[in-house]
């Protein structure tokens, strides 16, 4: 099963009050390049005629579609505030958010790319990535605890979930994502990517996106493998801070039940 290969360890609450993260912060949108061809400079393909694509373009950037994807992201980001951190820990599962709208000349590329219709239609019902939204934790748990919150929830359906974590990419790419539909009033029928990563997983992805591009680099093979070994040693490292965590956790538990075995004697 899918989860047999996840992190196999005991659920503990979360750590109490040892480190002082920040608030959740909602960052106005996620650096397009790594989804986006035309903010990463290969730009809108060369076979599609100008006017034409004028035209197209222009038919993704109606404002009734701009409505329908600004309102799923807003409803997406206000819904991830309610994400419930535990309480006594006092700390955020959730280290920042950030989220992107696909630019109407990106979705004509990958409408294109995926030999699609270039319609309003087929951009909303076919590509489920309009609207994007990537959530960055800590702790592998937290991603976890996130994605099971966000499946759960009744104004979303699950279209489609890909767990690189517990089956890394062959290039070693980590991380959740998950496709959600709205289900209800005005983010019913639009689709919403939400990618999740723990920072350490995010890094790699970045830094792994600029060098693909490097192609002029000599040494491909090479290069990809160093990749994938960092991307495995980072794995190794989120390991060993979950771990960390956990054992912290069962002394504070251990402590407040031998306290509280104190308290009841008295
Ligand atoms: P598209 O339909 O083209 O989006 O691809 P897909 O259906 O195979 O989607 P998938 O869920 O595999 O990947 C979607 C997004 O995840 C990408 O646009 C990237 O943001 C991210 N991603 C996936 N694989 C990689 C990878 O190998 N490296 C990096 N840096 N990001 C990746
Ligand atoms: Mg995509």
């Amino acid at each position: 099963s899918s989860r047999k290969h996840r992190l196999d360890r005991q659920r503990l609450p979360i750590l109490r009050g040892r480190l002082d993260l920040s608030t959740v912060r909602v960052h106005d949108g996620f650096c397009d390049r790594e989804t986006d061809p035309v903010a990463a400079g290969r730009g809108i393909p060369r076979s599609v005629g100008a006017v034409e694509t004028v035209k197209k373009v222009r038919e993704l950037s109606r404002i009734d579609l701009r409505c329908r994807v600004e309102t799923v992201r807003t409803d997406m980001l206000e819904l991830l505030k309610k994400f419930p951190d535990d309480q006594r820990s006092g700390f955020h599962a959730v280290q920042y958010i950030c989220s992107r709208i696909k630019l109407p000349e990106s979705m004509m590329e990958k409408l294109k790319r995926k030999a699609l219709p270039e319609t309003l239609e087929s951009a909303l019902c076919e590509v489920h990535d309009a609207v994007g939204v990537r959530v960055i934790c800590y702790f592998a748990d937290d991603v976890f605890r996130v994605e099971k919150w966000l499946k759960s929830q009744e104004n979303y359906e699950l279209v489609k979930e890909k767990d690189y974590i517990s089956y890394p990419k062959p290039n070693g790419y980590r991380g959740i994502h998950l496709i959600l539909r709205g289900m209800t009033g005005k983010t019913a029928g639009t689709y919403v990517e939400i990618q999740l990563r723990t920072i350490a997983m995010d890094f790699w992805a970045s830094l792994e996106h600029q060098l693909k591009y490097k192609k002029e680099i000599g040494h491909a093979a090479m290069m990809s493998g160093e990749l994938k070994q960092c991307a495995d040693d980072i794995a190794s490292v989120d390991l060993s801070m979950q771990t960390i965590r956990d054992i912290i956790e069962a002394e504070e538990r251990k402590a407040l039940s031998r306290g509280s075995a104190h308290g009841s004697r008295k």
